[in-house]
């Protein structure tokens, strides 16, 4: 385990599967990153990283939004998790233009990035949705699976065979 930059805790659990796997993926996707800079592959890694997570990334946060507008949530708390969301994806966008255009090495600023932020979302934000919507029954078995399929289908698969 400590071979991972970011090992998954259980702490980090929201208590419905599929949120959890989808959590794991992008963690995996830090890891990779993690692994290729150790390994001095970063070049290439890098923008198949910084696709896989805007791909990935805005599509588990659209399925997070979703359920949550479902299971009731509205005003500040809701209107500031999606905030959150939005404030990811302008900054993982930011450091793709940099490496792209700027051609500038973003790996570690990507890696420290991804770290923090990926722990405090999940421990804090993502937590404070958690038993509203188990309570909704949103982790029934029929709903992960279905979840499950439909981010399968909405993401390219190439970031599944690094
Ligand atoms: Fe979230």
């Amino acid at each position: 385990m400590d071979s991972v930059l970011f090992p998954w805790t259980e702490d980090l659990s929201v208590g419905i599967d599929e949120i959890d796997r989808q959590h794991r993926q992008l963690v995996d996707i830090l890891n990779h990153l993690f692994i290729a800079v150790v390994q001095r592959r970063s070049d290439q890694v890098v923008s198949e990283t910084l696709d896989a997570l805007l791909d990935y990334a805005q599509n588990h946060f659209h399925l997070e939004e979703e359920l949550m507008r479902k299971a009731g949530f509205r005003g500040e708390s809701f209107d500031q998790h999606v905030c959150a969301h939005h404030a990811f994806m302008a900054k993982v966008d930011g450091i793709a233009r940099k490496s792209l255009l700027e051609n500038k090495t973003v790996a570690f600023e990507l890696m420290s990035f991804l770290k923090h932020w990926l722990r405090e979302h999940i421990r804090v934000t993502d937590k404070a949705y958690a038993h509203t919507l188990q309570a909704a029954g949103f982790c029934t078995r029929q709903w992960e699976t279905e979840a499950r399929e439909k981010i399968e289908l909405q993401t390219r698969p190439w970031w599944k065979f690094w």
